[in-house]
């Protein structure tokens, strides 16, 4: 199911890999061991009772002492991960706010041709297209069942990883753009990654890859984000790191509330007729992400999780009753970090008809849809996507008059209203 990961992505620090069999003289390099929830199911993996249940895998991040790259001690087979993926972008406000945003910033009016890598079911291009109709798009997307969507919008999908043959591929448009949003953490060969990416465009093209920041994981205690799909946690010196020696470089960062914070990325192909942005080196000397850092990080993981284990342990105890909202993934992690079963939440509302009927990985705990919150009007509802709280909160109105009241997650529990 998965495989060991003991080298730095980046920058290649740790042990030497040599052919099974034979010894190779220590090199004194190791990752260093930072944050560890035990053995954990995918975060992804819906299920329902009849259903072939995945298995579990170690869920442990390693420090890379060189680049300080933060990546997961396993790889999970992604066949495993992404045959089947339940995963849809985000048809909501805050995010076509932000393809909106995203559109402006990056100049789409002006541009032909746009590839998009993890177009999962093409409501980005989809959109795009809508306020640019001469634009041409392809996306690159392995998930069958998420491209057919795609497809349904319009939107031409290569159905494959992405490697040089889907690049070649979606190359037939000579894109101007190549974007990749939040899918370049969950690649495992990155140096691969790159050489398909610049297999793509000419001189002037222009490749954006937006990636959840790792200071802002450690900043606001998200370790809720950490799962088997993210494989490692960016920072601008481990992308430096990376690049070194590829035919790319970093051109400019810009940073987007998305997803609890994101940083975009704009990479050119080296040589090209441009002046590196300050802000890149700006950002290489605040940067601090080392074992210390972790460490604290770690321990206030640690004390978070027990709050809300000791919190919602307290209601059942009161006889109050508890659901949740939001099945993401990081309600997979929360939910297994705590221990929690059907006994402490209900049940999860979730607007994704592909969850709904199923259960929480590792839990006992049914998803359903989202109208359960009025009709079974449970006490209180752990806010389990607090990165879309401000909306779920708002289109319940009715829930909170009624009495209900949320339970957000964040760096200290708030309880709403
Ligand atoms: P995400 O944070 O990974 O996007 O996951 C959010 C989950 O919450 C996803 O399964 C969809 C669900 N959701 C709702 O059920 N209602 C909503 O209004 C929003 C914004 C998300």
């Amino acid at each position: 199911m998965y495989t060991n990961h003991v080298r730095c992505r980046a920058c290649n620090y740790g042990p030497a890999l040599v052919p099974e069999g034979i010894k190779a003289a220590d090199n004194g390099e190791k990752l260093i061991p930072v944050f560890d929830l035990g053995l954990q199911p995918l975060a992804n993996s819906f299920r329902s009772a009849d259903e072939m249940q995945d298995g579990f895998a170690p869920l442990k991040v390693l420090l890379c002492p060189r680049c300080s790259l933060a990546q997961l001690s396993v790889v999970v087979k992604p066949e495993i991960l992404y045959a089947n993926y339940p995963y849809l972008t985000s048809g909501s406000v805050t995010m076509q706010n932000h393809f909106d945003r995203l559109f402006d910033d990056l100049g789409v009016a002006e541009l032909n041709s746009v590839v998009e890598i993890g177009s999962n079911d093409g409501k980005l291009l989809a959109h795009w297209k809508a306020k640019k109709p001469t634009l041409k798009v392809v996306g690159i997307d392995p998930a069958r069942n998420l491209s057919s969507l795609a497809f349904q919008r319009n939107i031409g999908t290569v159905v494959s990883v992405f490697d040089k043959e889907a690049a070649r591929s979606a190359n037939a448009i000579q894109p101007d753009l190549v974007l990749a949003r939040h899918v370049f953490c969950h690649v495992h060969n990155w140096e691969e990654f790159i050489l398909a990416l610049a297999e793509m465009g000419g001189p002037e093209t222009r490749y954006v890859i937006e990636v959840p920041y790792v200071r802002e994981l450690l900043d606001n205690l998200e370790f809720d984000t950490i799962y088997h799909e993210h494989l490692s946690y960016l920072s601008i010196k481990a992308m430096e790191a990376l690049l070194a020696k590829s035919p790319l470089e970093l051109d400019d960062i810009r940073e987007y509330p998305i997803h609890g914070g994101a940083i975009l990325l704009t990479l050119r192909r080296r040589g090209a007729e441009i002046m590196r942005h300050v802000i890149v080196d700006r950002y290489l000397s605040m940067e601090d992400f080392d074992e210390e850092r972790w460490k604290r990080f770690a321990l206030d993981s640690c004390n978070h999780i027990m709050d809300l284990t000791t919190k919602v342990g307290e209601l059942a105890v009161a006889g109050k009753s508890v659901c949740g909202y939001g099945a993401s993934a990081k309600s997979t992690v929360t939910i297994n970090a705590c221990h929690f079963s059907h006994r402490h939440i209900r049940f999860i509302c979730d607007d994704t008809p592909q969850k709904q009927w199923k259960f929480s990985p590792g839990s006992d705990i049914p998803i359903v849809d989202e109208g359960a919150l009025i009709r079974e009007r449970p006490d209180y509802c752990v806010l389990f996507a607090w990165n879309w709280s401000s909306e779920i909160i708002a289109k319940n109105n009715q829930y909170l008059a009624a009495g209900g009241k949320f339970i957000v997650p964040g760096k200290t529990l708030e309880i709403v209203p």
